[in-house]
């Protein structure tokens, strides 16, 4: 079975192609990987069952590294500071914090509804209760959801 896939398109304009390789141990599951995604604009990723969608996303926010034996090759930019996200000095914590990832399916912490919306906060190092209920019911408005604390 030919585990490759390959998404190739043009490169966004002035800025240089990029490409990255991905591999679970000895299988590679991404291979020579060019795809800009445009500021603002909805990408749309499609392709048969298997081919390496998921896999693709997950690079993004370095969620690979958490599982030995996977590796990858290349360079994943970042713009608009044009970082490396694959670069070993880059913190994959900072870079979790910089591209969120929304799962089929949600996982909660063991928490309040509450304290599960002002994590990030507090990871953050925001402590002060007045800014983390204005934000956390700010937050739940927006979702229309409210009156759950
Ligand atoms: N954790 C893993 N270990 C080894 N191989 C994997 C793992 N996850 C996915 N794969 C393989 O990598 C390829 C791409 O899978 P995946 O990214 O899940 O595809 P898609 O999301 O497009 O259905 C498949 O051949 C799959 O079997
Ligand atoms: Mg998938």
């Amino acid at each position: 079975m030919d585990l490759k896939c390959r998404f190739t398109t043009n490169p966004p304009r002035g800025r240089k192609p990029v490409t990255w390789i991905f591999y679970y141990g000895e299988k590679q599951a991404l291979s020579n990987i060019n795809m800009p995604i445009y500021d603002k604009k909805v990408t749309a990723l499609i392709g048969p069952s298997g081919c390496g969608k998921s896999t693709y996303l997950r690079s993004f926010n370095r969620m690979h590294d958490l599982y030995p034996g996977n590796r990858y090759e290349g360079e994943i930019r970042f713009f608009p500071d044009n970082t490396n996200l694959l670069a070993p000095e880059v913190d994959p914590i900072e870079v979790r914090m910089r591209i969120g990832m929304v799962f089929q399916k949600p996982n909660p912490f063991p928490k309040t509804i509450f304290e599960n919306v002002a994590y990030g906060l507090r990871v953050r190092g925001e402590n002060n209760k007045r800014a983390l209920d204005d934000k956390v019911e700010q937050a739940l408005r927006g979702a229309a959801i409210s009156g759950t604390k």
